[in-house]
């Protein structure tokens, strides 16, 4: 692929007609969400969307996300049941991603979706992907702006790391809040299932609709490929809930009782600062280790972001493929 010069946005008018400019005429631009950085393009528009893949050399078969201003216009894709209801009126904007029933007149092209007859919508709250939903006026396309299978980015210079050169612009809207991706729900006739655990916890979920939530059998179908094993991955062997490192190995913390650890997502045990920690330091890691240095990781409790936390520290531990 030739590369081009990505340019750098300020997320101001300016930047932001610019951003929309872009969109609006099938190329690519990453933008901040909440949760990561977005890789968008015009959900419409096939050239646009091949793009995405190309960028990231994402596997076809790995339908993307849509992103929308508002709940009306997910509305306009997709088919709400009760269910996705609830939620999208709870939780949305936010870091919540539901897998729905597509409207087949909806305009949005196949690929997309990879063909599939559901399609994964979300509506963010951070104000400059709002800003830029509003400016571009459409559904955009949009997977983590990273190359497929690496570390998400929560920066424009972790973006730039992964793609500078082969994407039109990225809008610096500084680092983001959450850290980890949204959540997915499944809604089908079964009910809801979680597809990806994600910045909004179960525990927030459950209550909503008032029952627990399935979970998506280990078993099962691979239906979202983040759920396949070896993601995330940094260059350097992890190894995980070490409560005493090796010798030699690169100690990452969690919590008050990690003397030593090279980094710490958070001295004071607080899982929401370790999920917006969490994508930074596995990059940090990776520059402070010595060829062929491990990185051991202390426990992280599984509750809250705890689960999303633990779900991509075992993808990042994964044998590679
Ligand atoms: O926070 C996020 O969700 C970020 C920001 C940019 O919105 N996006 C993100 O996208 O994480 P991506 O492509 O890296 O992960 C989306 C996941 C993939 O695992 C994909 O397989 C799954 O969503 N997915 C997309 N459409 C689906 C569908 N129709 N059915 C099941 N899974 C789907
Ligand atoms: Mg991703």
């Amino acid at each position: 692929m030739t590369m081009i010069r990505t340019e750098t946005l300020s997320p101001d008018a300016p930047g932001l007609a610019r951003a929309a400019q872009l969109l609006a005429q099938g190329r690519l631009v990453a933008f901040p969400t909440e949760t990561v950085y977005g890789l968008g393009a015009d959900a419409r528009n096939d050239r646009a969307v091949a793009r995405i893949f190309e960028a990231k050399r994402r596997p076809r078969f790995n339908p993307l996300i849509v992103h929308l201003a508002d709940a009306a216009a997910a509305r306009r894709i997709a088919v709400f049941d009760d269910d996705a209801n609830r939620l999208a009126d709870a939780f949305w904007p936010g870091p919540l991603t539901l897998v729905l029933p597509l409207r087949p007149d909806a305009g949005i092209s196949p690929l997309v979706t990879a063909g599939q007859a559901t399609i994964a919508i979300r509506v963010p709250a951070h104000p400059v992907a709002q800003a830029v939903l509003r400016a571009f006026d459409g559904p955009v396309a949009a997977p983590s702006a990273n190359p497929s299978g690496k570390i998400s980015p929560t920066s424009a210079a972790h973006v730039l790391a992964g793609l500078d050169g082969r994407i039109a612009a990225v809008l610096d809207g500084g680092t983001c809040p959450v850290g980890v991706e949204s959540t997915i729900i499944g809604c089908d006739a079964h009910g809801p299932v979680l597809l990806r655990p994600g910045g909004l916890p179960v525990e927030a979920i459950e209550p909503c609709l008032g029952r627990p939530i399935r979970q998506r059998g280990a078993d099962a179908e691979i239906t979202a490929p983040g759920q396949l094993s070896s993601h995330y991955a940094p260059e350097a062997a992890l190894r995980l809930n070490v409560t005493a490192p090796a010798p030699g190995e690169l100690w990452l913390g969690f919590g008050p009782d990690c003397p030593g650890a090279a980094l710490n997502l958070s001295p004071g045990g607080d899982l929401t600062e370790a999920a917006a920690s969490l994508f930074h330091q596995l990059r940090a890691l990776d520059e402070m280790a010595t060829p062929g240095q491990a990185v051991a990781v202390a426990p992280v409790p599984e509750r809250g972001l705890g689960r999303a936390i633990n779900d991509r520290l075992r993808r990042a531990a994964a044998p590679r493929e």
